[in-house]
């Protein structure tokens, strides 16, 4: 099993490294949408095993006191390897300054999210627009 190795930011990252993701969407955005939102999220952890992306990390932030982490995903067959894990931590470490990082998880990553130092926090809320997956 190669290396893996964590970069922040998209730099030189291509389309074509993004392939596989959003399992499970009910219509998973392309590889260019993905890069799109990578390159509009203000801060992004990748893990690259060569020139394939296995996992990322997306944080939406005012970068003053507070951050959101909308999206973690990791390759279905590079899952339970640290990585999903490590690209938590260097968010996390990304973001020590500020006051408020919030997440929205299924109950049964609560365990995964604890290890990490996360706690529960409220109560999530949200909207599924269907629709924008289309776009
Ligand atoms: C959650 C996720 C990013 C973890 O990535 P990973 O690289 O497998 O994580 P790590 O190897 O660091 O940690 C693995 C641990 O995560 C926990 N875990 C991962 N997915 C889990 C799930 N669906 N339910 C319960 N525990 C889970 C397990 O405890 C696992 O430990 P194990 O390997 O001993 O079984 C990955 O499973 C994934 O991409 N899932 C689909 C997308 C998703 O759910 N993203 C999170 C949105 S909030």
């Amino acid at each position: 099993m190669t290396e893996i190795e964590y970069r922040e930011g998209v730099d030189g990252l291509s389309a074509d490294s993004l392939r596989g993701f959003f399992v499970g969407w009910p219509t998973p955005p392309s590889p260019e949408r993905h890069l799109e939102l990578l390159r509009s999220s203000s801060h992004v952890v990748v893990a690259l095993d060569g020139p394939r992306v296995v996992g990322f990390v997306t944080a939406i932030s005012d970068d003053v006191v507070s951050a959101y982490l909308p999206l973690l995903e990791v390759l279905p067959e590079d899952q339970g390897r640290g990585i999903g894990s490590e690209l938590v931590r260097r968010m996390l470490r990304r973001l020590a300054d500020l006051y408020v990082v919030d997440l929205a998880c299924d109950e049964d990553l609560v365990p995964f999210y604890e290890r990490l130092g996360l706690m529960r926090v409220g109560v999530a809320m949200g909207i599924r627009n269907r629709e924008a997956l289309r776009r």
